[in-house]
């Protein structure tokens, strides 16, 4: 195997590049999040039994938040671990190029480091490398794990132009010989006791190399891999390719978990029944309903979900305001964070599209803080720990 041969090969190392996070463009998040939920992904009653898919739910799930770069950062990770049903979660991408990142970069992307790993809530947080530079790499993750990284994830999927045109993310799937060759030299240089995983999409273009990049992964020694289950040029364009999954699932020896399109529990359903997969990474469908990873773990413990009111939600969204303000008072932060989850929220919330339109024209934190007093009052925030 192409794989197997590039071992001889592990000195070529791939270009680097001077770019680092900021590259992923407003218009490539903007264009991703405008997806309106697929059809069938309409606002569910309040109390929703899927009492005949009960019996086939699966019987260990684990439930991922996914990394999103611009949308899920620390703040987003914190509100939606303390809402529940989260096992894990991962940091937005840091992106490695020539240098070797410092103390107060590692903690800007995942400030759970100084947390032993944890969002307040207590969920682990694994801290993404997106980057072709295997040696740096793994100088970096070092580096990460001194700072207190516990778990390293690897991003082979990233379609923005500007990172993709200086050989990262998803243009790697072109070289399967590469990713083994990253994921090989990341192995052999972090401790034994650090998981090493990856994320990969289905190929760039075409996705005739989808199961070579998943048993590279697997054969460089990575424990874990998620799959979004389309190629770089499919986008975020429905559907996902969930059959793809359990073709890679049944063609490595590691677990793998399945991603794309999760939007509500129903979905949930029918992407571990269509992968065959028990891990599940939630992403788009995560932020825009919030609990869509709690009534997952409740349907698997009682067969039964409940979704939360809005007025539940009308809590966690002035919580996550005030999470905003505490991290970044004085800047645009909050208000623009806030108007990006609405904006989402909208599609599955009508009254979240009301408060959208009351703050849209707002600029400052202190009349959006005005404005979100009427909101929600006597709903208790989600607790810590
Ligand atoms: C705005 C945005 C940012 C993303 N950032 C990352 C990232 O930093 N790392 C990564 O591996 N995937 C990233 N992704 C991909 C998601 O993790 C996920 O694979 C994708 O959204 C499909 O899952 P979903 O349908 O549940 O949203 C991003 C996606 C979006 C829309």
């Amino acid at each position: 195997m192409a794989v197997k041969q590039h071992r001889m090969k592990q000195g070529r190392q791939a270009k680097t590049s001077k770019h680092n996070n900021s590259f992923v463009g407003a218009s490539a998040v903007a264009q991703a999040l405008s997806l309106k939920p697929a059809p069938g992904n309409a606002v569910l009653s309040r109390a929703v039994y899927y009492t005949m898919h009960f019996f086939r739910r699966p019987i260990s799930m684990q439930l991922i938040l996914a990394p999103m770069q611009g949308l899920i950062d620390d703040v987003m990770r914190d509100l939606l671990t303390r809402i529940g049903g989260f096992d894990e979660c991962v940091s937005e991408f840091v992106r490695i190029t020539h240098t070797v990142h410092s103390r107060p970069t590692w903690l800007k992307y995942a400030p759970e480091m100084a947390n032993r790993n944890l969002t307040p809530a207590g969920v682990p947080c694994t801290v993404q490398l997106l980057g072709s530079d295997a040696a740096n790499m793994a100088v970096n993750a070092l580096e990460a794990v001194r700072f207190g990284a516990g778990k390293i994830d690897l991003n082979f999927g990233c379609p923005a132009p500007t990172v993709n045109k200086h050989k990262g993310g998803a243009v790697l799937l072109n070289e399967p010989e590469l990713i083994y060759h990253i994921v090989c030299t990341l192995r052999e240089r972090l401790p034994a006791h650090i998981p090493l995983t990856a994320k990969m999409r289905l190929g760039f273009e075409d996705k005739t190399r989808a199961i070579e990049c998943a048993q590279a992964i697997a054969e460089g020694g990575a424990c874990g891999l998620t799959v979004h289950a389309r190629t770089k040029t499919e986008g975020y364009e429905p559907p996902a390719h969930w059959e793809w999954i359990r073709k890679i699932r049944n063609s490595v020896s590691v677990p793998v978990t399945a991603n794309g399109d999760v939007f509500t529990l129903q979905d949930y359903l029918d992407i571990t029944t269509v992968s065959g997969c028990t891990s599940v990474m939630l992403g788009r469908g995560a932020v825009m309903r919030p609990d869509l990873a709690r009534q997952i773990k409740q349907y698997g413990q009682n067969g039964s979900a409940q979704e939360a009111d809005f007025t539940e939600i009308a809590g966690w969204i002035r919580l996550f305001f005030d999470l905003c303000t505490a991290k970044a008072a004085g800047s645009k932060y909050p208000v623009a964070r806030l108007k990006q989850w609405l904006g989402m929220m909208k599609h599955v919330y009508p009254q979240a599209g009301e408060w959208f339109s009351r703050i849209r024209t707002l600029k400052e934190t202190a009349e959006v803080k005005q404005a979100l007093e009427t909101l929600g009052r006597g709903s208790r925030p989600p607790a810590c720990g």
